[in-house]
């Protein structure tokens, strides 16, 4: 069994963070999506992973590497534009052979316990199997339709008229039939070669698939507010132990990480929290279900529900900050100089919410 990770994407619905980042490489309590999927296929035994990259692959070669921190090996696959999830198999097809498959979205964040799902696929004759789950509005994604024995009938890609509220989640395992299911399909109004398609077409043809219903969570990371949603999820989830430094006056729960180099001094952190290497905290207090990725210094201020990324600094804030996501490098400050106004620099496409 191998691995095929789809990491292609540009986020435009994440915009501005991905600006200057890949949307995968966005961490969620402090470790990158795309981290958190090769975790996953690792945990179910896999060895072998090709990752396919589009505009942001030279970022994420950079951020992965050759696997090897993983135990690993990966094989960057290049698609020349964002042709579909389809077309993304059909080139990764030298890298696959004849081996049966695990495919994800890199930007998918799913309540674990997977790999038992994947062993099973392994272990089984079926073509392919889906994973399936509930979603409150089918249509923005691939809905499957099934019949009275929990078979599937019909895939449709985001239609308007949603034949049920199961989203297909994007997991999907295939055995070598698909790559004639890939070369058979044609490309869908929005021009893409559709995984739900090939889907259909193995349906079709009279291909074993098999729809898995996962019942936990699962968040497609492609907006601000599913990025938070996601935050939450994991850092509820994660088991929490400090590695940084909690002086006397600090108060700090059991939900609450420290990384590595970090430094908490005269401050409250209300877990769940993960406060990240070499950041450092001084007077200040950190609320429930926020990251603080690397390399951040906070002093004088509060926050909560919230992601900070690295290198970035807020200091003397007068009032909370809560429900926010900011960047890197990105400095939060309050400013005694008259007049008494809000002074900004903010890049393209940024949102501010004042009082
Ligand atoms: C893709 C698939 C869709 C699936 C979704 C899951 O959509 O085409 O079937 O439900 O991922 O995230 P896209 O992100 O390309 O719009």
């Amino acid at each position: 069994m191998k691995g095929l990770i789809l990491s292609g994407g540009k986020g435009t619905r994440l915009k501005p963070f991905t600006f200057t980042r890949a949307k995968q490489l966005m961490p969620v309590a402090n470790k990158p999506v795309l981290f958190r999927v090769i975790e996953a296929i690792r945990d179910a035994s896999i060895g072998e992973i090709g990752i396919v990259i589009g505009d942001t692959g030279e970022e994420i070669r950079q951020a992965v590497g050759n696997g090897k921190r993983w135990g690993v090996d990966i094989t960057y696959i290049p698609q020349d534009a964002p042709k579909g999830l389809a077309h993304a198999v059909k080139i990764s097809q030298d890298f696959l052979g004849d081996d049966r498959f695990v495919m994800f979205l890199a930007d998918n964040v799913i309540q674990g316990g997977i790999n038992s799902l994947i062993r099973q696929f392994a272990d089984s004759d079926w073509n392919s199997q889906i994973v399936l789950t509930e979603v409150e509005e089918p249509q923005h994604y691939g809905v499957a339709e099934l019949d009275d024995q929990g078979r599937i009938v019909r895939l449709v890609e985001k239609p308007r008229v949603p034949p049920s509220k199961l989203a297909l989640v994007g997991i999907y395992m295939f055995d070598p039939y698909v790559f004639e299911a890939v070369n058979s399909i044609q490309p869908s109004w929005r021009g893409e070669l559709e995984i739900t398609d090939a889907i259909q077409w193995l349906v079709e043809h009279g291909h074993r698939v098999y729809p898995y219903i996962h019942r936990g969570w699962w968040i497609d990371t492609g907006k601000s507010t599913d990025m938070l949603q996601a935050n939450d999820r994991v850092l509820a989830e994660l088991a929490h132990q400090v590695d940084g430094y909690v002086d006397r006056d600090s108060k700090i729960d059991h939900l609450v990480t420290v990384e590595r180099g970090a430094e908490i001094i005269n401050s409250v952190v209300r877990g769940p929290a993960i406060i990240g290497e070499d950041c450092r905290i001084v007077n200040s207090y950190v609320g429930p279900f926020t990251s603080i990725f690397h390399h951040t210094v906070i002093e004088n201020s509060e926050i909560e529900h919230s992601i900070v990324l690295d290198h970035s600094r807020i200091y003397d804030v007068p009032s909370r900050i809560q429900d926010s996501i900011i960047g890197r490098e990105v400095e939060v400050t309050y400013s005694p100089i008259k007049p008494k106004a809000y002074k900004m620099a903010l890049g393209d496409n940024s949102k501010v919410g004042l009082l």
